[in-house]
């Protein structure tokens, strides 16, 4: 095997090392970028051709649940540590959900009323929160709920939403990045009537496939390393995104191959990484449908393409067509984040990754032709006296010139309400993520979206220096004492403040409400 993660490493810290007391942080624009250069290793990381693709993709088992004398959906849930073999060079310490790294899927149909009992058996306090999920703010698992080390939590609401591909993932102030880079975190599937007699694929780990992708970075004895991506990374003036890992596991399976047994495979691709985009595309060039973004099935016909961008956060869902004894690897591609050159270096924008070989036997079951329920999720009228709100992500760690404070409500939006959110960043890429809400981008920099972006999110890419105009509508769960967050996906962003707070409130009493929780209202 040739894998060459570690070598690069170790060059660039001693690079670092030696120039680290001259330049730091001064210097021009172009010394910047050539210091950058050198620091973070000429070579753009890259893995394709090193895999042999060994691996059998492992698909994250369905949570058994049972269901409670008040008719509740009742999953339980230990989080725990744990060693697991994911690489060749060592077993690897790592968090998990019923087992050593990652979660379970859960999935519930709208209408099912759903109570998961999680038990933190973690070193630490963490959180679980239902990235995606409308639940009453109480029972976002937000960083106001934590479960301290030992302990256990139960929150409960009824699913009242579309059809989509959510998920689950610790969210304690502060240290989101490191837990999720850990091994904590899922998929929540949403099930409804939407596809109800259509031909769309769904039946879980045949033809409807989990991809979870992440990037770690291990050391050479096979621990993820928590290093900061490097040297300069380290610093707080450039860059600073966070980890960024040289190796792709999906599913939590390093090198990964799939025997694809339909014609027509459906593959839900979430971005659990804490900074990494990913341009995903095939080695042959063929063309996919995506049929559903963050928070469901896209409006009208699905959106043909042969490369979907994907930040942070996000999740996409594509179906793709095979013929018999096709060989194909699914791969990231370089992307263009319209960065400047010194943070499409640090975010990796140049980096390209072999993600999973996907092989398809002569024998290959011929799927009916997909039926795509296209009269969902339609693209809200927003009427023209809505409200406006304006969020600039500036930097790498504050919100309109504020950080993240856990005692201050920054927003108060009055329940069910359709708003006009206009989101700008400044500088650097950044996925701006709303809880307790979906929304459709109406606009990227004034003009229309491209048609990727027609579908319900609630995490959406923002290129440096861009705008995009949200229509958001929020959920109908009002309580003026537990606020939701909205921040940016990044995590390292995320952890270091360029997090805000808004509550939920019955209409007409926004005034009314304080702005300021009582210090230490934490559970
Ligand atoms: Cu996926 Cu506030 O998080
Ligand atoms: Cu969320
Ligand atoms: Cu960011």
């Amino acid at each position: 095997m040739t894998r060459n993660r570690g070598k690069l490493t170790r060059r660039t810290f001693l690079v670092g090392g030696g120039l680290a007391g001259c330049c730091v942080l001064g210097g021009g624009a172009a010394f910047g970028i050539n210091l950058a250069r050198t620091l973070t290793g000429n070579n753009k990381t890259s893995n394709v051709g090193d895999l042999t693709f060994g691996n059998l993709l492992q698909i994250p088992p369905l949570a058994e649940s049972t269901v409670d004398d008040e008719g509740r959906t009742v999953w339980d849930l230990t989080l725990q540590t744990g060693e697991t073999d994911i690489v060749p060079d060592g077993t690897t310490k790592t968090w998990g959900i019923n087992g050593t790294f990652l979660a379970p899927t859960l999935r519930a149909k709208r209408g099912d009323v759903v109570a998961p009992l999680l038990h933190n058996t973690l070193p630490e306090e963490t959180t679980i929160h239902w990235h995606g999920m409308h639940l009453p703010a109480v029972m976002d698992g937000g960083p106001h709920q934590t479960i301290p080390a030992g302990e256990s939590w139960n929150p409960a609401w009824t699913v009242e939403q579309p059809a989509s591909t959510l998920w689950y993932h610790p969210h304690p102030h502060g240290k989101t990045a490191e837990h999720v880079y850990r091994g904590i975190g899922g998929l929540f599937l949403v099930d409804n009537e939407t596809t109800d007699g259509l031909h769309v694929p769904n039946e879980y780990g045949v033809d409807d496939i989990p991809l979870i992708v992440q990037d770690k970075r291990f050391t050479d004895s096979g621990q993820l390393s928590l290093e900061p991506a490097s040297f300069i990374d380290s610093l707080s003036g450039l860059g600073a995104f966070g980890i960024l890992g040289d190796t792709i596991l999906v599913n939590g399976t390093y090198d990964p191959h799939f025997e694809v047994t339909r014609s027509l495979t459906r593959f839900r691709i979430l971005n659990g990484s804490n900074a990494r985009f990913y341009n995903f595309g095939f080695d042959d060039d063929r063309t996919f449908r995506i049929i559903a973004t963050d928070n469901g099935f896209v409006p009208g016909e699905p959106v043909e393409t042969n490369r979907v961008l994907l930040g942070p956060g996000e999740r996409i869902e594509i179906v793709v067509e095979f013929n018999p004894g096709d060989d194909v690897i699914l791969r990231s591609y370089e992307q263009d984040l319209s960065a400047h050159d010194v943070n499409e270096r640090l975010i990796g924008a140049e980096d390209t990754f072999d993600i999973l070989r996907l092989q398809a036997p002569e024998s290959l079951q011929t799927s009916p032709p997909l039926e795509h329920p296209g009269g969902v999720n339609v693209i809200p009228d927003v009427p023209s006296d809505a409200t406006e709100r304006a969020f600039s992500l500036d930097g790498h760690e504050s919100i309109n010139g504020e950080k993240m404070d856990m005692n201050r409500i920054d927003e108060v939006v009055p329940a069910s309400a359709l708003e006009i959110w206009n989101v700008t960043s400044n500088g650097q890429p950044h996925t701006f993520h709303i809880h307790g809400a979906t929304f459709h981008v109406l606009e990227v920099d004034g003009e229309e979206p491209p048609s990727v972006l027609r579908g319900p999110k609630d995490t959406v890419l923002i290129s440096p220096d861009h705008g995009v105009k949200l229509a958001v509508q929020f959920a109908p769960y009002a309580d003026p004492e537990f606020p939701y967050m909205y921040h940016c996906h990044i995590l390292r962003h995320e952890d270091n403040g360029m997090m805000g707070q808004f509550v939920v409130v019955e209409p007409g009493t926004e005034d009314t409400v304080p702005r300021t929780l009582a210090m230490g209202h934490h559970h």
